[in-house]
């Protein structure tokens, strides 16, 4: 018998990220093999010809998940009824744009995508947002959804998790699916705080192996908050098929769950752990079963980690007071 289709709304269509999530999303990457989907796509009024390239090439692959496409500069239409929503459409960083003002357009982008998933997204619908400052948007969205809730929108640290787990399998001769307990907490951003201090792999710990603590804290950690940066000098554009995996990742797993395992998003905080305030949307340490995410609790917190984490979260205080004036 065939599933009732999963709507799964994605902003940003017609960019480069795009150009990849859309299409394993339409193979079933997030759902699985069986669920057909129907994908709601916003982007601008400029890019509607752009998408229009994008939607004849869906077409050709000719999924068979695929149930319908809807390609829109509404986001109310984007958004009516999603189970699932990606927001990866944001206002890049323009020449001599300040990063205040980045962080002002994108405040008003999610205003009113806030608004947009208050009216028409599913109440249970679970939000993931890729487009930068990612943290920030995704607090000025649940802001301005007062009636959606707030744990069901999480921003995207999975890229950093993903290029953290890569790193320590490279300098420890190891398996990347052999490592467990890594965790990235704070921003999306170059404070960000990849965190080794519980992460084992087949019974050992990392830092044992590697047994290297100043490459850790000064070859490591910058290695993955610059990453962006680095594929960004590299390939002349921001890094795309990869943010893409990593939003599969994070949505595949919050939705079919993680068996035990570690994996890092940002989630809304509520001043009740690690000495994280309230208000915020940090990345933290998960686990996820049943379609919810649970915070890995009872970790201790050495005075190095105490440092960067508040170092990351002072940022992202910075980045509400810029975006809400909070
Ligand atoms: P891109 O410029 O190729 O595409 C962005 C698309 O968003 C464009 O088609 C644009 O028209 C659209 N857009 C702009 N404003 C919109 C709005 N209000 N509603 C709907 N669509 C809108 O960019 P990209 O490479 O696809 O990256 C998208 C975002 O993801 C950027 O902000 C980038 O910095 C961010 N990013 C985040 C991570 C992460 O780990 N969180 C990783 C990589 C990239
Ligand atoms: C990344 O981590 O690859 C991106 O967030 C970089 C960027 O600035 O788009």
């Amino acid at each position: 018998m065939t599933l009732p289709a999963k709507r799964i709304a994605i902003t940003g269509a017609a960019g480069q990220i795009c150009y990849s999530l859309l299409f394993r999303i339409a193979k079933g990457d997030v759902y699985g093999p069986d669920q057909p989907v129907i994908l709601q796509l916003l982007d601008i009024p400029q890019a509607m010809g752009a998408l229009k390239g994008v939607l004849m090439e869906l077409e050709d692959c000719a999924f068979p998940l695929v149930e319908e496409i809807i390609a829109t500069d509404d986001p109310v239409e984007a958004f009516k009824d999603a189970d699932a929503l990606f927001l990866v459409g944001s206002r890049p960083r323009s020449k001599g744009m300040e990063r205040a003002d980045l962080l002002a357009v994108n405040a008003e982008i999610f205003k009113v995508q806030g608004k947009a998933l208050n009216d028409a997204a599913k109440r249970d619908a679970k939000v993931i947002v890729v487009g930068n400052p990612a943290n920030t948007n995704a607090l000025t969205l649940a802001e301005h959804a007062p009636d959606f809730p707030r744990e069901n929108i999480t921003a995207m640290l999975r890229l950093d998790h993903n290029r953290f787990l890569s790193q320590m399998a490279a300098k420890a001769g190891i398996a990347v699916r052999d490592i467990e307990k890594a965790v990235v907490w704070g921003n999306h951003s170059p404070t960000m705080f990849p965190d080794w201090s519980n992460t084992v792999a087949n019974g050992k710990k990392v830092a044992d192996i590697v047994d290297d603590e100043t490459w850790y804290r000064d070859t490591l950690i910058p290695t993955v908050g610059k990453r962006g940066a680095a594929i960004i000098e590299a390939r002349g554009a921001s890094s795309a098929a990869s943010a893409a995996s990593a939003a599969i990742d994070h949505m595949h797993d919050w939705i079919n769950g993680t068996d035990g395992k570690w994996v890092s998003m940002g989630i809304p905080t509520d001043g009740t752990a690690y000495g994280i305030p309230e208000g915020l949307i940090c990345g933290m340490p998960v686990t996820c079963e049943g379609g919810k995410y649970k915070l890995v609790e009872g970790i201790e917190i050495d005075d190095y980690a105490r440092k960067m984490i508040d170092l990351s979260v002072e940022e992202l205080k910075e980045e509400r007071q810029a975006a809400l004036g909070k």
